[in-house]
């Protein structure tokens, strides 16, 4: 049954996992329509006007927190940055009373990354407001999964039967998590590949094929999906160098010719070059990496949307 525009309203976003596939289908449909805004010469659409999100981001973030905002402003909703580095987080202060002290304040949307696993599902039981995932530890990234799968449906037409390769950090990696829980639920065939310390366990229980090397999983994808390596998260070695990683994993024009002729090149930001990812192909003519980002706007435009109640007429 296709879910209908109301489908996803009064919900919180916190993981692909709470989605079904007909749910997922009607978020990037309802981001194919938000996509043409950024095209008018006034790009705003009164959609969220009298809606206050709060974007409270407690780790780092450019792509994210820019987008949200983005597409907030674009819909018309009253914004707020909470810069953590600034608020009474410092003085100790903790998450829920940080957000019950917010929702005193009535927001509609609260936006939260954090480094803690679980963190949105947790204020997802105290709050009112709606809570968007913008990125819980190493659990989620919900909305990178859509805006890829977005990304991915606007290139190839289609989510199913694509061969998807996944390479590089997977241990701490929330957008290996939401992409493989959402591409598989698509029917897309994924295959995840990393040196064997940095694989998760259960990785195949969750859809993925699950392999060490580079050229299995590369050879005759539709799609390959770097991953960052995450030094700040790692204690300890998880392989021997940066430049010996790069000779194993890192994905070089070589690597690249054996996948399809026109197989795109994906990277969820941000890179390291040299690492990860050669230069000459993250600025390839295979790479939809920028594209990433200017679908990530389109795409949160449709998550708040949805969420406020899109189509019920308020
Ligand atoms: N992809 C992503 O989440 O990037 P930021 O950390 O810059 O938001």
């Amino acid at each position: 049954m296709t879910a209908t525009a109301t489908a996803l309203a009064g919900r919180h976003l916190l993981g692909i996992a709470d989605l079904t596939a007909d749910e997922i289908g009607l978020i990037l449909d309802t981001a194919e329509a938000m996509k043409e805004v950024a095209e008018r010469p006034i790009k705003k659409v009164p959609a969220l006007r009298g809606k206050t999100v709060i974007n409270l981001f407690y780790e780092p973030s450019t792509r994210t927190r820019t987008s949200f905002e983005v597409a907030e402003k674009r819909l018309s909703a009253d914004t707020l940055n909470i810069a953590v580095a600034t608020s009474s987080v410092v003085k100790g202060e903790t998450l829920i009373d940080t957000v019950l002290n917010l929702e005193a304040m009535h927001p509609d949307m609260i936006v939260l990354r954090h480094a803690s696993s679980g963190a949105g599902h947790l204020l997802s039981k105290v709050c009112r407001a709606r809570i968007i995932n913008a990125g819980d530890g190493m659990h989620e990234h919900p909305t990178q999964a859509l805006l890829d799968a977005f990304t991915i449906r606007e290139r190839k037409g289609r989510l199913a039967g694509l061969k998807v390769a996944i390479i590089g950090d997977l241990l701490h990696s929330r957008v290996l998590r939401s992409n493989v829980l959402l591409l598989s639920k698509m029917g897309a065939d994924v295959w995840a590949c990393a040196p064997p310390t940095l694989i998760p366990r259960g990785l195949e229980r969750l859809g993925a094929h699950v392999t060490t090397s580079v050229d299995e999983a590369v050879r005759g994808a539709d799609v390959v999906m770097m991953l960052r390596i995450q030094l700040e998260r790692m204690e300890g070695n998880f392989f021997p160098s940066l430049r010996e990683y790069f000779n194993v994993f890192g994905m070089t024009p070589e690597r690249v010719a054996l996948a399809r002729e026109d197989a795109i090149i994906m990277h969820p930001g941000p890179m390291n070059r040299g690492v990860e990812i050669a230069s000459e192909v993250a600025d390839g003519p295979r790479s939809v990496i920028l594209d990433q980002v200017t679908n990530g706007v389109a795409v949160r435009m449709a998550v708040l949307y949805l969420l406020a109640g899109g189509g019920d007429g308020d």
